[in-house]
């Protein structure tokens, strides 16, 4: 899987702007899948399995990035920030693009570290590279592998992406009707917009998101956090944008039991496209298979490979036998 998540990390996808994301995966998914289709705001929905009850998994292909709010009459760049962002630490990164376009982020002097801010920040690109309001960039850093760790940018969510197109690739048969949803605009907003609009068309009767989610195995992390790095795929009982339905919740650890992974248990702040598919039309039970990654909307991103080969394995188990209607 290490090279489709380098494949997949690799490419340029700000939320909004998840063409190359989108095609890289369609042509990932080839003939693995029965059908696909990229719907109205960009969503791709690919499908396979039986006439069972109907699965939606999501994973949502858009990364955090910078967008072009103003350029000064040297060249350098004022942004807005597409997602959540820290300006701590940015100082001194990278940034690309599209078509390979770098650009570093430079600060204004300040006289304590507290009063950086984003509004003190800019990207100067080098040279006039014909860059303009609305243009966005992404962290700019290759994958690297350390042992059995991952390290690079958009881990969130381009892992939860690998995780769907390995899953369609290995599902041999399924009683179920799966269908792979690779969503746009998760990280910006209140409301995980891919995943809403694709869950009314679906009608699913189960929904799955497979994202990252925080650690508490950092040096006094806080808040206190059980999960950790290299412990299993997390099933998630709460975040901030649901409290997952007890029945797939249930699925999903049994699942896991089923395929003899280790799992772990997880409350966390932040949400995830599962918030969004409880939600639509008289809603629908939804869970999440969570993805343990530090230093989360950064641009060096660290996760475990056996999670990210648990997660597949869980949600196979999970898809292989027959899902009740309700
Ligand atoms: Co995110
Ligand atoms: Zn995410």
């Amino acid at each position: 899987m290490l090279d489709l998540i380098d494949r997949l990390t690799r490419a340029h996808g700000p939320s909004g702007r998840e063409d190359d994301v989108r095609r890289l995966i369609a042509a990932e998914l080839g003939s693995h899948v029965e059908g696909t289709r990229t719907d109205a705001l960009g969503n791709l929905i690919a499908w396979k399995g039986g006439d069972g009850p109907r699965v939606m998994l999501a994973a949502h292909m858009d990364e955090i990035g910078f967008m072009v709010t103003h350029v000064d009459d040297k060249g350098f760049l004022r942004y807005a920030v597409v997602g959540g962002m820290d300006h701590v630490g940015l100082p001194g990164q990278r940034v690309a693009f599209p078509e390979g376009r770098v650009g570093v982020i430079g600060a204004e002097p300040v006289d304590e570290p507290k009063d950086l801010k984003h509004e003190k920040l800019f990207i100067d690109p080098g040279t006039d590279a014909g860059i303009a309001v609305g243009d966005v960039a992404v962290f700019h850093r290759p994958l690297e592998q350390a042992g059995h760790r991952l390290i690079g940018k958009a881990l969130d969510d381009r892992l939860g992406c690998a995780v769907l197109v390995e899953v369609a690739r290995r599902l041999a048969s399924t009683p179920n009707r799966v269908f792979f949803v690779f969503t746009v605009q998760e990280e910006v907003g209140l409301t995980a917009t891919g995943a809403l609009t694709a869950t009314y068309g679906l009608q699913p009767a189960w929904g799955v998101a497979v994202d990252v989610t925080d650690t508490g195995d950092t040096p006094k992390a806080r808040p206190p956090m059980e999960v950790a790095l290299g412990k299993g795929p997390a099933v998630k009982v709460m975040d901030q944008s649901l409290i997952c339905h007890p029945r797939v919740r249930r699925a999903l650890e049994e699942a896991a039991v089923a395929a003899e992974v280790p799992f772990q248990r997880e409350i966390c702040e932040g949400g995830t496209d599962a918030g969004a598919i409880a939600v639509t039309r008289e809603g629908v039970p939804a869970g999440v298979v969570s993805l343990p990654t530090r230093y989360l909307h950064g641009p060096s991103e660290m996760a475990d490979l056996r999670d990210i080969e648990g997660a597949v394995a869980l949600l196979l188990a999970f898809l292989g036998k027959p899902l009740p209607e309700s």
